[in-house]
């Protein structure tokens, strides 16, 4: 079901300064930006080989992320996994038991599909699922 780990996405509270510690330290170079509204998130993808870092911040502190990084701070939020069928990686999740965040793909940055997994039932581990268009 799972091709590859699409990306590891880190919450950060500043994109800015984000992005200059993987440009600078890491030396990675910034590949993708995009304000994705309707998660309350904008984001910066750094491309890894055939995956990608993606850093998120928040657009508001009452966002997701945002009440993430005050309970959580910064650092890990979820790991995506690339799906061919992700309409079918939901049924089949669903039927083994786990929480599904997102009952039926949304649209997510770049234009694909994605999904989010509930952490609980899944071992503590926020996990979305991509699907490329
Ligand atoms: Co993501």
């Amino acid at each position: 079901m799972l091709s590859k780990i699409e990306h590891i996405a880190l919450a950060v509270s500043d994109l800015e300064a984000a992005i200059a510690h993987y440009t600078q330290i890491w030396g990675l170079s910034l590949e993708h930006r995009e304000t994705v509204e309707d998660q309350g998130v904008e984001e910066a993808m750094f491309r890894l080989g055939d995956s990608y870092l993606q850093l998120l911040a928040p657009l508001s502190p009452e966002s997701p992320v945002g009440r993430f990084i005050r309970r959580s701070g910064e650092g890990l939020h979820h790991i995506a996994y690339e799906v061919d069928d992700i309409e079918q990686a939901l049924k089949d999740l669903k039927q083994s038991g786990l929480s599904l965040i997102d009952e039926q793909p949304r649209t997510g940055s770049r234009g694909t599909k994605i999904a989010f997994v509930h952490p609980k039932g899944n071992l503590g581990l926020l996990v979305e699922l991509v699907q490329k268009s």
